[in-house]
């Protein structure tokens, strides 16, 4: 029987809430470690996974702003090493968890202290940068929310994990990892998925409710189509950093790695229902739906920006212009080869090296990094995509922004760029040390499309 979910707009029963998770205090012992967990619907098997703490996704860690984050990761994976990356944290080179880059791997049975201060507020999210499309494929993935301290008023704040499981009809995770083909093309898309690893978040609410939703992608090649029904929407951050002015919204394009957080206001009246859906080949599905029920709520001004992070200066006039061209893939290779490992090799023998991607010529890691900044410069990176394909492009330790005509987009740390489209993304180099600079589709990452840059 191939797992399905249920259709947008059908009816069904029950609903569940899930608990809030309270304030971390101390250090918090993290372990990575294979266990089971009932993903696919009743009369099916529970399925094999790795998880954070015994949970896919790990458990939401919750601080509040100006906090120091203090984890100790566990490796208890028996064949990998593994370390935690913080994605869209601003922190100290030496606690973003890539290994060999700022930090030896974590080998089974061992651990690893990360300790830093939490000085921004917003969505994040952890995973492993060791191994990362199997890794991260088999369910080590959690979220991580720092609180403003003047959070705006809702009347309720939820995490939606949004995930893409590849099962085989057992449910089991199918373990073609590492499958040329993905590597190649659109990366590991999956066959079932998931909000907050159950096939659909439901969650009873009155009408006039107003929701903050902190969406989060950690799928590891599908882009999320967004619609609504029965609500207003107003983005209020991307990535972590809220938007100056609440943007309202009908629909949302959720890149892998990318966090968007919502206030929504739910307009449904009693007995209807509120939804959340995604647009998929074969339809329009319900990831989370909100039946409502219940005395009004009265009605209310529309959302306040959320208290905006520090951000640092960007002086696009003084800033120098380093351009990334995206290679590579299906239907256009590299005919040129590219430089992989320190040897330039054509096309044929990259291939045969399980390499498929590059950017400006360079396949994967070099020795030396695509851009050596000094502390406080800008930087500006035209980012062409001359693949079949779109990507996600992600710094690590600074948010960007894209230079629009007329002004800026809103700050990031992930874009998606189409193919044949240029976007260009401008930012400070203000944090020293070595930050990765890749596309978060872990297929495409492995296979060429990483580089690093140098800060000091
Ligand atoms: Cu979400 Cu290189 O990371
Ligand atoms: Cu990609």
């Amino acid at each position: 029987m191939p797992l399905t979910r249920r259709r947008f707009l059908a009816a069904s029963t029950a609903l569940a809430a899930l608990p809030r998770a309270a304030l971390a205090t101390g250090q918090t012992r993290i372990t990575a470690a294979p266990t089971k967990q009932q993903l696919a619907p009743g009369g099916y098997a529970a399925t094999d996974v790795w998880a954070f703490n015994g949970k896919v996704p790990g458990e939401v860690l919750r601080y509040r702003q100006g906090d120091t984050l203090d984890v100790r990761l566990i490796n208890g994976l028996q064949t990998q090493d593994t370390t935690i990356h913080w994605h869209g944290l601003r922190l100290p080179n030496a606690m973003d968890g890539v290994p060999d880059l700022t930090q030896a791997p974590v080998a089974p049975g061992k651990v690893f202290d990360y300790r830093f201060t939490l000085n921004d507020a917003g969505t994040f999210w952890y995973h492993p940068h060791a191994n990362s499309l199997e890794q991260i494929s088999r369910g080590l993935a959690g979220v991580l929310v720092v609180e403003e301290p003047q959070a705006p008023e809702v009347d309720d704040d939820r995490v939606l994990v949004l995930d893409d499981w590849r099962m085989a009809d057992d449910a089991v995770i199918h373990p073609s990892f590492g499958a040329w083909h993905d590597m190649s093309h659109a990366g590991r898309l999956g066959n079932y998925i998931t909000v907050n690893a159950t096939p659909e978040h439901r969650q009873t609410v009155h009408p006039g409710a107003r929701l903050r939703l902190r969406l989060v992608n950690t799928a590891t090649a599908r882009i999320f189509d967004l619609r609504f029904r029965g609500l207003a929407a107003w983005v209020v951050a991307h990535d972590a950093m809220p938007l100056d002015r609440p943007q309202r919204v009908e629909r949302l394009a959720l890149a892998p790695a990318q966090r968007t957080d919502l206030i929504v206001d739910i307009t449904a009246e009693a007995g209807d229902e509120a939804a959340l859906a995604s647009v998929e080949r074969d339809g329009t599905f319900a990831l989370a739906s909100f039946p409502v029920s219940g005395a009004a709520q009265g009605s209310r001004a529309a959302p306040a920006a959320l208290p905006p992070n520090e951000m640092p200066a960007i002086d696009v006039n003084d800033a120098r212009q380093v351009p990334l061209v995206m290679e590579g893939g299906a239907m256009r290779g590299l005919p040129d080869g590219g430089s992989y490992e320190g040897k330039q090799m054509d096309m044929r023998a990259l291939a045969e090296a399980g390499q498929f991607w590059a950017f400006n010529g360079q396949v994967g890691m070099a020795e030396t990094p695509m851009l050596e900044a000094f502390e406080g410069e800008t930087i500006r990176v035209p980012i062409t995509n001359n693949t079949a394909f779109p990507h996600a492009m992600h710094l690590h330790g600074m948010h960007f922004r894209e230079v629009l005509k007329g002004g800026f987009g809103p700050w990031r740390d992930t874009i998606l760029v189409a193919p044949n489209e240029t976007r260009e993304v401008v930012f400070n180099a203000h944090n020293p040390g070595d930050w990765m600079f890749h596309c978060h589709m872990p297929s495409h990452q492995m296979s060429g499309m990483m580089n690093w840059i140098r800060v000091s």
